[in-house]
C-alpha cells in the first residue's frame, strides 16, 4: 500500500521553535529530554506508548461508556475482545502495563526468586527487582550483531535458557517470560517457533510462561511475512496461536491496543488470577475496571481489533520502514533489520569516539533534539547502566536511541523531516560530546537524571 488507509477528521498544530530556544530549553531540562515539556517539541518520537491516534469507531465508544463502578457492560465487551484474541480465561484490567507487571511480580516474584525472559523491558525488569527477585535476559546472540539481517533476532537463545532452567530449582524459577515484539532488543520480532519451544521448555520444567505481549499485533504481522506456513494465514489465527502456547499474558495496551492508556493481566492460572484480583482492588481498583474509566474500556475493545487489521498492519510496518531506509540512504548506522515500531541509532558506530560510560546515546538524542526538536529516547548505559539495588554500574551490550513512532499520528513527510535532521547530526557526528550525570535515582534512573557535557 502506498498511502495511508485512513483520512484525517482532526489536526492538532504542532510547534515549530529555533535553535536558540531548544538549545535553552534542554539546558533548563538538565539534558534529559524526558525532563522537556512537549510544546517546545516539534517531532515526539519518544515512545509509541500512548501516544497514538485513535479512530473515529474509537472515538464514538467512548461516548457509550458505561460508568458504573462495578460489572460495567463496556468491561464486558473488552473482556469478549481480549478473550477471542488471546484465547485466556481470566482477564484483569490495569491502567498500563507497568501495574499488570506489579501486580503479577507483588504475587510470584521476592527475594531468591530469578525470572528469566529473552529481554525484559525497563520497567518489568524495575518491578521483578523491586520485589527482591532477580531478572534474567537470554537473547539470541544474533541480536548483538546490530548490522546482520535475520528475520527474528527478537528470539529467545533456547540453549542459555534451558541451561538456565536445568541449573536452578522449580521453587526459585516462579514465570518464564517472553517479550513480543522484543522492544529492548530492536523492536524485533520473535519467530512462532520460537514462542513453542520457549513454552515446550517452560512446561519441561514445569514452570508457566508469560508473554510481555504490548507489540503482539505487529509480532503477528512479522511472522506472517516471514515464517514458513503463515503466510496465508490471517494475523487474527497467527496472534491466538502465539496465545495458545502461554499460561497468561501481560500487556501495556498503549500499543498495540491503540488506545491512549490501559493493561490487562489474562491468563489462564486461576490461583494466579485470584490474588491478582484481590491486589488490584487494594490499589488499581474493582476488577471491572482496574484504575481506568469504562470508556477506556470500550476504545480498548475497539482499538485491539483495529490493530489486527491487515492493511493498516501493512501501513504500519511499512511507515516505521521508510524512515530506517531515508537513514540508511544517509548511511546513518541503525539496527537491522528494520522493526516493527521504531528505528534504533547503532551509537557505538555512530559516535565510536565516546565511550559508553560518557553516554553517546544521549549525546546523540540531546544533538537531534538542539538541531530539529525533535525527541528521541536513549536506550543504552543511562537506561540500562545500573543494577536493582543501585550500587554498580553496568555496560549493557548496545548503546542505541530509539526513534519510536506514534501508531496514526505522522506522515511520511514528517518522517521524511526527522531523517534530514538525524542525516545532519550524523555528517556532524565528530562533535557530539560525551556526558556525565549529576544527579541519579536507584530505579529507573534515565526518567529524572541530570546530566551535563564533559
Ligand atoms: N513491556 C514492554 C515491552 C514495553 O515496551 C512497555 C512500555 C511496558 C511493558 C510497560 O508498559 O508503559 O504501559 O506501563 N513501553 C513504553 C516504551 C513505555 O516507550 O517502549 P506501560
Amino acid at each position: 500500500m502506498e498511502f495511508e488507509p485512513f483520512k484525517i477528521k482532526v489536526v492538532e498544530p504542532i510547534p515549530i521553535t529555533t535553535k536558540e530556544y531548544r538549545l535553552k530549553k534542554l539546558e533548563e531540562a538538565h539534558y534529559n529530554l524526558f525532563l522537556l515539556r512537549s510544546d517546545d517539541i516539534t517531532i515526539d518520537l519518544l515512545t509509541d506508548s500512548g501516544t497514538g491516534a485513535m479512530s473515529s469507531k474509537q472515538w464514538s465508544a467512548l461516548f457509550d461508556g458505561d460508568e458504573a463502578y462495578a460489572g460495567s457492560r463496556s468491561y464486558f465487551k473488552f473482556e469478549e475482545v481480549v478473550q477471542k484474541i488471546t484465547g485466556f480465561k481470566h482477564v484483569i484490567p490495569t491502567h498500563q502495563g507497568r501495574a499488570a507487571e506489579r501486580i503479577v511480580f507483588s504475587i510470584l516474584g521476592g527475594k531468591g526468586k530469578l525470572i528469566p525472559s529473552n529481554t525484559h523491558f525497563d520497567t518489568t525488569r524495575a518491578n521483578i527487582e523491586f520485589t527482591g527477585a532477580q531478572a534474567f535476559d537470554f537473547p539470541s546472540p544474533i541480536s548483538f550483531r546490530t548490522d546482520e539481517i535475520a528475520d527474528f533476532k527478537g528470539n529467545m537463545d533456547l540453549e542459555r535458557l534451558e541451561d538456565f532452567l536445568r541449573s536452578h530449582s522449580r521453587e526459585e524459577i516462579p514465570l518464564v517470560m517472553m517479550t513480543v515484539t522484543n522492544n529492548s532488543g530492536g523492536g524485533q520480532p520473535v519467530s512462532m517457533e520460537n514462542i513453542r519451544r520457549t513454552s515446550e521448555l517452560a512446561k519441561k520444567y514445569g514452570i508457566p510462561f508469560f508473554i510481555d505481549c504490548c507489540r503482539f499485533a505487529e509480532n503477528a504481522y512479522f511472522i506472517k511475512m516471514r515464517e514458513p506456513g503463515y503466510a496465508d494465514k490471517n494475523v487474527m489465527e497467527i496472534a491466538h496461536e502465539m496465545f495458545s502456547y502461554a499460561d497468561g499474558c501481560l500487556m501495556s495496551a498503549k500499543k498495540d491496543g491503540l488506545s491512549n492508556t490501559g493493561g490487562f493481566i489474562a491468563t489462564n492460572l486461576d490461583e494466579l488470577a485470584r490474588r491478582a484480583r484481590d491486589l488490584l482492588i487494594i490499589t488499581e481498583g474493582f476488577v471491572t475496571y482496574g484504575g481506568l474509566a469504562r470508556r477506556d474500556l470500550e476504545t480498548l475493545a475497539v482499538g485491539l481489533l483495529e490493530a489486527l487489521d491487515e492493511k493498516y498492519l501493512e501501513y504500519r510496518i511499512n511507515q516505521v520502514r521508510f524512515l530506517g531506509n531515508k537513514l540508511v540512504e544517509k548511511d546513518v548506522p541503525i539496527l537491522l533489520p528494520i522493526g516493527g515500531h521504531a528505528i534504533y541509532l547503532d551509537a557505538k558506530r555512530f559516535a565510536p569516539h565516546i565511550p559508553p560510560e560518557q553516554f553517546p546515546g544521549q549525546s546523540i538524542a540531546c544533538e537531534i533534539y538542539i538541531q530539529g526538536g525533535v525527541r528521541t529516547v536513549e536506550i543504552g548505559s543511562l537506561m540500562f547502566g545500573k543494577d536493582g539495588d543501585g550500587q554498580r554500574e553496568l555496560r549493557p551490550p548496545f548503546e542505541l536511541v530509539r526513534l519510536a513512532i506514534p501508531r496514526r499520528v505522522y506522515t511520511n513527510n514528517h518522517l521524511q523531516y526527522v531523517a534530514d535532521v538525524v542525516g545532519e547530526v550524523y555528517r556532524n557526528r565528530d562533535k557530539l560530546r560525551g556526558m556525565k550525570i549529576t544527579y541519579q535515582t536507584q530505579f529507573l534512573r534515565h526518567f529524572t537524571a541530570h546530566l551535563e557535557y564533559i
